[in-house]
């Protein structure tokens, strides 16, 4: 049996990361083989590209190809073998990120994005989205205590609105794989709707 493929995703600040964490734990002591990995990353040559799109500045284009080109070899490399394994693998951020992110933050071109998503992924598209809804405000307002801000931290809360947007689309256009999370609570709050998912789901 091919594993599942689960992605999260949410605005800069919406706290996916340690729901991640207990996630792949719950699914370990169920007896799953669990592989946790994120994008952009997951791959000695994808890192590398992480630090560049995080870091150096360059523009729309040359960040998306990046994106995209990090994905090819995470694919290719760590989540088509793991999925074919029978691991579930969980990913923090996958191509919904880049729709809202390049599509809805920089205002870059859909139709190229769709284009991209087709070569690079054949058809290839997660089996369940978290997506960690979050205002803009309330982000920008956790993001504060953070750590020195990359390049997309250091946008403004029009930026995240429109971030937020993109997701939104995306969840509309293929609402079967969504699940919303309200991210706007205290921890446990966020936690029991994801368990609350996978029982649903029957993803467990
Ligand atoms: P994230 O993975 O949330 O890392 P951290 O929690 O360590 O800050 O952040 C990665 C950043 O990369 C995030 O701001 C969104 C951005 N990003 C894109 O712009 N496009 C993409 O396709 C992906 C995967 C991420």
């Amino acid at each position: 049996m091919p594993g599942r493929f689960i992605t999260f995703e949410g605005i800069d600040g919406a706290g996916k990361s340690s729901h991640i964490e207990a996630l792949a734990a719950g699914l370990r002591e169920r007896g799953h083989h669990v592989v946790v990995t994120r994008e952009p990353g997951g791959t000695p040559l994808a890192e590398r590209v992480r630090e560049l799109v995080l870091h150096a500045p360059m523009d729309a284009l040359t960040e998306t190809l990046l994106v995209f080109a990090a994905r090819r070899d995470h694919l290719t490399a760590q989540i088509e073998p793991a999925l074919a394994r029978g691991a579930t693998v969980l990913c923090d951020r996958f191509t919904d990120a880049t729709f809202a992110y390049q599509g809805g933050g920089r205002g870059f071109d859909l139709a190229v994005l769709t284009q991209l998503e087709h070569w690079v992924q054949q058809g290839r598209q997660p089996d369940v989205t978290f997506w960690f809804d979050l205002s803009a405000e309330l982000a920008a307002q956790r993001r504060q205590a953070a750590r020195s801000p990359d390049r997309f931290e250091q946008q403004d809360e029009a930026f995240f609105e429109r971030v937020r947007a993109g997701y939104a689309a995306r969840r509309d256009a293929q609402p079967q794989r969504f699940a919303v999370i309200d991210a706007s609570g205290e921890r446990e709050a966020v936690w029991s709707q994801i368990a609350a998912a996978m029982d649903k789901g029957g993803w467990w």
